[in-house]
């Protein structure tokens, strides 16, 4: 799978050329109307120059006049944020004050998790962040004060104990921060929300540290849980005028409960990322129990989920964000325990996933890509068939689970395809392949377990031991309009099955 954002990055390079002489057009008028509003505490960065950096680092996204309409904004969720209205998610200001520069700068240097927004950290020079700063600062009047914004007060920090997170545990249910994160903070509450945009937002999942826009620092953490998150549902713990007052020491033992929270198990690991993982090989039954013994032994690799962008039908809006693997084998079969968080277990028909649903529920489910045929022990790139279901020279089998619905149980089927657009792709065949998921606590996890070896060995994988075998995922979050193409994808991995 290509990389979105490498490609945005790269665009962006080849559109600056275009727009240089536009640049040098309208860089007279706005000379004059930048310099007449520059507030007095930005003097630090240069708007004029800063023009020249949004348009070749900003503005695909955010638009030439900074309203959040760029020519890529609507494959990004959340949308760019429109300048204009002067609203700012991510601060340490309090809440009826403009964002600090400092703010400013780490959304730059940062980007927002692994979400929408990249990283400028290396990629820009000091004096560019500066410069760009003080032009986004132009598009809204907020920033035009007496004084520069406060800093909120963070009183005393309580560094991490078990003793401050357990305290926390409490004072999380009682600011009734599961209603919105989950009991066990995977954002699996029980409220749907809208931001001030009309955007459908998700709560933080909060397991997953990797992925929060305003930083995962005790510091960054304190300061969200204190100013809220302007414009969404994200309220503030620290007006003295709410029932939802709690105090800095109480705040900062949320903020340990947060940092407990996290489970590290299911960050995709760079210096792993192109190793295969090796299948454990037990003796006696696989079990069809995902809470079985026999899974806690086995190695496990987690991988990211890309929103699906290949075909016609875009995703653009994804919620499920990577699979935890791990694979178990005898001398007969072979399993696959799938995990991933996810928000919302989607049943068509039940009231409850209704409720909470983006509209229509479809099925969640699963799917495990692997080459047709038996690769030779070291696969070269220019043998893998193509991410997209394979292609006519190099076919995939595709085993897919789904959840089931009111009516129907859960279902495993396997399909033999040459290529989305190709004509041979045959219609779902059974081939000995079972599967059972199970969903709790905001993860499903589900089973897929086969014979080594079919009786159709034209269509069927063989398994064997010792070989580089090629694997991918795709997955469906069936509460967030997952169905058909809409969904996520994973680019190839690799699976080996040793005995040793
Ligand atoms: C690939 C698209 C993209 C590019 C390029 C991009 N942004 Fe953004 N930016 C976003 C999105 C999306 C959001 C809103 C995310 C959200 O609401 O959670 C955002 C939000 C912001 C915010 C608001 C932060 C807050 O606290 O609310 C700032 C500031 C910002 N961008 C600055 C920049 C600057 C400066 C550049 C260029 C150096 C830039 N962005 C380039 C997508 C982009
Ligand atoms: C009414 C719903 C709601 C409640 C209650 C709520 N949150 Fe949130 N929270 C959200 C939403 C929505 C987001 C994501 C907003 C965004 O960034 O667009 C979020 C984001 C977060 C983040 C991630 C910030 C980041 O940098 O990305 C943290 C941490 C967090 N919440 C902690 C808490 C804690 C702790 C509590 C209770 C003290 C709490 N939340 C209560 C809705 C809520």
């Amino acid at each position: 799978m290509r990389n979105f954002f490498l490609r945005l990055v790269h665009d962006s390079c080849k559109l600056l050329v275009v727009s240089c002489w536009l640049f040098l057009c309208a860089s007279v008028s706005l000379c004059l109307l930048v310099f007449c509003s520059i507030p007095a505490y930005a003097e630090k960065g240069d708007a004029v120059a800063g023009k020249e950096v949004f348009e070749k680092r900003c503005r695909q996204c955010h638009g030439d006049t900074g309203e959040g309409n760029g020519r890529v904004a609507d494959k990004v969720y959340p949308p760019p944020r429109n300048f204009t209205w002067g609203l700012f998610k991510y601060k340490t200001s309090p809440m009826d004050q403009p964002p600090r520069d400092e703010d400013l700068l780490r959304t730059i240097n940062d980007g927002f998790g692994e979400a929408s927004m990249p990283p400028w950290r290396d990629i820009m020079t000091e004096k560019e962040k500066r410069d760009v700063i003080a032009y986004e600062k132009n598009f809204s009047d907020i920033f035009e004060t007496e004084k520069p914004p406060e800093e909120i007060d963070y009183g005393e920090e309580i560094l991490y104990s078990e003793q401050s997170a357990i305290k926390g545990k409490e004072l999380f249910k009682k600011a009734g921060c599961p209603e919105c994160h989950g009991e066990n903070g995977k954002g699996d509450g029980i409220k749907k929300l809208k931001d001030v945009w009309g955007t459908r937002e998700w709560p933080r999942n909060l397991t997953k540290p990797w992925t929060y826009n305003g930083g995962n620092k005790p510091k960054n953490i304190f300061a969200r849980i204190t100013v809220g998150i302007p414009g969404t549902q994200m309220p503030s713990f620290a007006d003295k005028n709410s029932t939802k007052y709690f105090t800095e020491e109480e705040r900062w033992h949320i903020v340990n409960y947060v940092r407990s929270l996290a489970d590290e198990t299911k960050r995709v690991k760079k210096e792993e990322e192109d190793k295969p993982l090796k299948a454990k090989y037990i003796n006696g039954e696989i079990p069809m129990d995902v809470h079985a013994d026999e899974w806690k032994g086995a190695p496990f690799k987690a991988i990211k989920l890309f929103p699906q962008d290949q075909t016609k039908e875009k995703f653009f809006k994804p919620t499920n964000d990577g699979i935890k693997w791990r694979v178990l084998f005898n001398d007969k079969e072979i399993a696959f325990l799938l995990e991933w968080d996810d928000r919302t277990k989607s049943v068509p028909g039940d009231a409850e996933a209704e409720k909470l649903s983006e509209g229509e529920v479809f099925e969640d489910a699963v799917a495990i890509q692997f080459p047709t045929a038996i690769l030779p022990k070291i696969p070269i790139k220019e043998q893998l068939p193509s991410i997209e279901h394979g292609d006519m020279e190099f076919g995939v089998n595709i085993w897919y689970w789904s959840s089931g619905t009111t009516l129907s149980p859960q279902m495993t089927k396997v399909k033999y395809s040459y290529g989305i657009k190709s004509e041979r792709v045959e219609p779902e065949i059974k081939a000995g392949l079972s599967g059972k998921g199970e969903y709790a606590g905001g993860i499903w996890k589900v089973i897929l377990k086969r014979g080594l070896k079919t009786s159709n060995p034209k269509d069927d994988l063989q398994f064997e031991t010792d070989k580089l075998i090629p694997i991918a995922f795709g997955n469906w979050d069936g509460s967030n309009g997952g169905k058909g193409n809409k969904h996520t994808a994973t680019p190839w991995d690799w699976l080996i099955l040793e005995k040793g």
